[in-house]
């Protein structure tokens, strides 16, 4: 695992931008997949003046949803994929066609799940997957004691993540307590996990994904287990670590063209 401790979230941002564009340099056709939340945002804005400056050609670029919330009207707001098509698929001119996504309106939801992991490898598989992080150490919507090996499937929220995310919504009741998302064996499946964590609430879901066991109480610390993992965090969400000299003295020593 990589550990990057940047200035704050817009140089975080910028960084993962830069390995982006990369992989879309070096295969136009990569599959990208995003994370909803706000942490990921500095990095869809640095996306978006980069296909806005000309930059980047995102024209056969293909995008993937990690998680959605079930029985959301398509049409809602808040649904991942209406917030998606806002935040990812339009800023960065990214056709309908080249986004996949679980359906969390299928009458049969397991089959869902089923065919969005099937979706995936015909897709070729994720070249990059962005990942934010719960209070609770969540990823995707894997809430701790998911199992390291699912796969796509049907999750039950915790009542923590009911309320970080109620300021979406208007108000707590109207939250999901149902959710469909890439299971962790899934997202381990990516080729390259890069997990961005901004601010001092995620200080200790930090420090235990990256410090501590790996273990299902703390879903993100099975990125441990990946050959290619790099975690993007601020001084505020560095707080906690024991080792964050090493991981700035790594990283500063760190020869450029080697990116992330
Ligand atoms: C939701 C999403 C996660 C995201 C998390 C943190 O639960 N399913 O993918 O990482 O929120 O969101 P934020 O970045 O807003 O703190």
């Amino acid at each position: 695992m990589e550990v990057v401790i940047v200035a704050d979230a817009a140089a975080g941002g910028q960084l993962i931008a830069d390995a982006v564009a990369e992989l879309i340099t070096r295969k136009p056709d990569a599959l990208f997949g995003v994370a909803t939340g706000s942490t990921p945002l500095p990095v869809y804005e640095a996306l978006a003046a980069k296909v806005a400056a000309g930059e980047l050609d995102t024209s056969h670029l293909k995008v993937c949803q990690l998680d959605e919330y079930v029985g959301l009207p398509a049409d809602h707001p808040e649904s991942y994929h209406a917030v998606l098509k806002r935040e990812v698929l339009e800023p960065l001119r990214v056709p309908d066609t080249n986004f996949l996504g679980p359906d969390g309106n299928a009458e049969d939801l397991p089959a869902a799940c089923a065919a969005y992991e099937q979706q995936l490898t015909a897709a070729g598989g994720v070249d990059l997957q962005l990942l934010g992080i719960g209070t609770d150490g969540h990823i995707g919507f894997n809430e701790p004691i998911s199992s390291l090996a699912s796969r796509t499937r049907i999750k039950t929220l915790t009542e923590r993540t009911r309320i970080d995310n109620a300021r979406f919504f208007n108000g707590l009741p109207e939250v999901p307590h149902h959710v469909i998302t890439q299971g962790i064996g899934t997202i381990l499946q990516a080729r390259h996990l890069v997990l961005l964590a901004t601010g001092h609430a995620k200080a200790e879901a930090v420090a235990a994904t990256i410090e501590g066991p790996v273990s299902s109480l703390i879903p993100a610390s099975a990125l441990q287990l990946h050959p290619h993992a790099t975690v993007v965090i601020d001084e505020p969400a560095a707080q906690q670590l024991k080792l964050a000299d090493y991981y700035r003295a790594t990283y500063a020593s760190k020869p450029t063209w080697q990116g992330i």
